[in-house]
């Protein structure tokens, strides 16, 4: 008889615990831990390997049968972008977002223009049909093929998919859904873990894509966290400040294109519309030129936007100064600062610095950095710079300007808009004239940096 002693795991982290305790040691929730049931091992065939009987054959990588990933479309350029080139039959896709971000319309408009031309099964856990009808109606949706079901047990999802056979199906959201053979609460760690894995078996085996929603804790965690992200094939974020307009869908894992593709879309009144040229929209409208804003050209995925940096440095009264950072990294605004005092002496040890992305994006790159710190500057000296002119470049500890990939592709982009000068680490130096207007100022340290203001 195999020894079992209980375990127990924090619903909110997933870690394991020997015993159970009042307060997750590792995320420090409370009232989160709960039992869980041990695999029991299994103690047959020991030591006889030779003799097991095997069902699986094992082949050289040559000579594995060649299939094109099957794709079709989602219907909405900017989703089929961020996936890849479109759906993958049979794919298990993971939608994160904070509540009330689009993750319900989004999928709804979608669906309701696949089923004209697939079959497409709709599972809500959270909203009555009737709001589901309703906001398809107000939407203008087409409403004659897409299948509707409310339900929140897994088993009985399965079993109607089964029946209906779709090509697609989406189910909204995952924290709803429950097991009849798990005795924890819906939501639970272990509810989600394995009506998910239910459902990925249910996708493999009959060829059913499956868009899965899933909410994001207040702390930026997929609630039932990071279980669910290597089950599903492709993990999709959700991203925006419900304030603004934009939201941009990024893919964080992706087993069937590239990562860290953004697709962006704008939400209306009549739910949410692609935006297929977004280069101009995360920059703000001033007619002349502002102090402490910057305009850089990110790379997000495979295209270049351009997205203006702002900041704003003011004395503080505070013994601790305050950095705040919106939409860029707080380490990295720590880091600039003490190179900025350090390499440029300028000191800011009595300042309160604020810096944001323009329009609700998310920069998690490096190239932002000499943006950032010309921001702080200009800034500082209440110094106006032109806003014809384009800045991207990493800075590194000792105050050296870094290349950062696809620099010739970021300049285009500039003369494209009409920019007029442009400051960019000397590796990044183009070979020819990549734009008729734009002067390219090439530096190597801060300090040309700082001479050239
Ligand atoms: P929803 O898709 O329900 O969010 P989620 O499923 O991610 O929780 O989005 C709801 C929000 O979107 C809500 O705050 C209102 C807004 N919205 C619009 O602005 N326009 C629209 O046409 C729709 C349908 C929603
Ligand atoms: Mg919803």
């Amino acid at each position: 008889m195999a020894k079992t002693t209980a375990q127990f795991q924090c619903r909110e982290c997933a870690s394991i615990l020997n015993k159970w305790a009042g307060q997750c040691p590792d995320c420090k929730g409370w009232n989160c831990i709960e039992e869980i049931k041990p695999a029991v091992s299994t103690q047959r065939n020991r030591g006889n390997w030779t003799e097991r009987e095997t069902t699986t054959d094992i082949v050289t990588l040559n000579e594995v049968p060649e299939t094109d990933t099957a794709r079709f479309s989602s219907q909405l350029d900017e989703l089929d972008r961020v996936l890849g080139g479109g759906m993958v039959h049979g794919s298990v896709v993971l939608l994160g977002g904070d509540p009330g971000i689009g993750k319900s319309t989004i999928l709804l408009q979608c669906l309701t223009r696949v089923s004209q031309q697939y079959g497409t099964l709709y599972v809500t856990g959270e909203e009555s049909l009737q709001q589901v009808n309703l906001r398809a109606k107000r939407l203008d949706l087409p409403r004659d093929q897409l299948k509707l079901l409310s339900s929140t047990c897994v088993e009985e999802i399965i079993s109607h998919a089964v029946k209906l056979q779709p090509t697609v199906i989406v189910i909204d959201s995952i924290q709803t859904i429950y097991t009849d053979s798990l005795q924890s609460a819906a939501g639970s760690v272990s509810q989600i873990r394995e009506s998910t894995a239910l459902l990925v078996r249910l996708a493999k085996q009959h060829n059913i894509a499956i868009f899965l929603v899933g909410h994001v804790t207040k702390e930026g965690q997929l609630a039932g966290p990071r279980v669910l992200e290597h089950m599903v094939d492709t993990v999709l974020y959700f991203e925006g400040d419900s304030s603004t307009r934009y939201r941009v869908i990024r893919a964080v894992k992706n087993r069937f294109g590239a990562v860290n593709e953004i697709g962006i879309f704008a939400m209306t009144d009549q739910g949410l519309k692609t935006v297929s040229n977004p280069s101009a929209i995360f920059l703000s409208t001033h007619d002349k030129p502002v102090s402490g804003s910057i305009i850089m050209v990110s790379r997000e995925g495979s295209r270049p936007i351009l997205v203006e940096i702002q900041a704003l440095v003011t004395e503080s009264h505070l013994g601790n100064p305050r950095r705040i950072s919106v939409g860029l990294e707080a380490n990295r605004l720590a880091m600039l600062l003490a190179v900025l005092q350090r390499h440029g002496g300028i000191p800011l040890y009595d300042q309160d610095v604020f810096i944001n992305a323009v329009g609700g994006v998310r920069i998690n790159e490096t190239g932002a950095d000499l943006a950032i710190i010309l921001a702080i500057l200009s800034s500082f000296r209440d110094k106006p710079v032109s806003n014809r002119l384009l800045v991207f470049g990493e800075v590194g500890l000792s105050g050296e300007i870094r290349p950062v990939p696809n620099g010739e592709e970021r300049l285009k982009e500039a003369g494209k808009h009409g920019f007029e000068t442009a400051i960019i680490p000397a590796a990044n130096k183009p070979r020819g004239q990549p734009a008729k207007v734009l002067k390219v100022i090439t530096v190597n340290h801060l300090s040309d940096t700082l001479n050239l203001l």
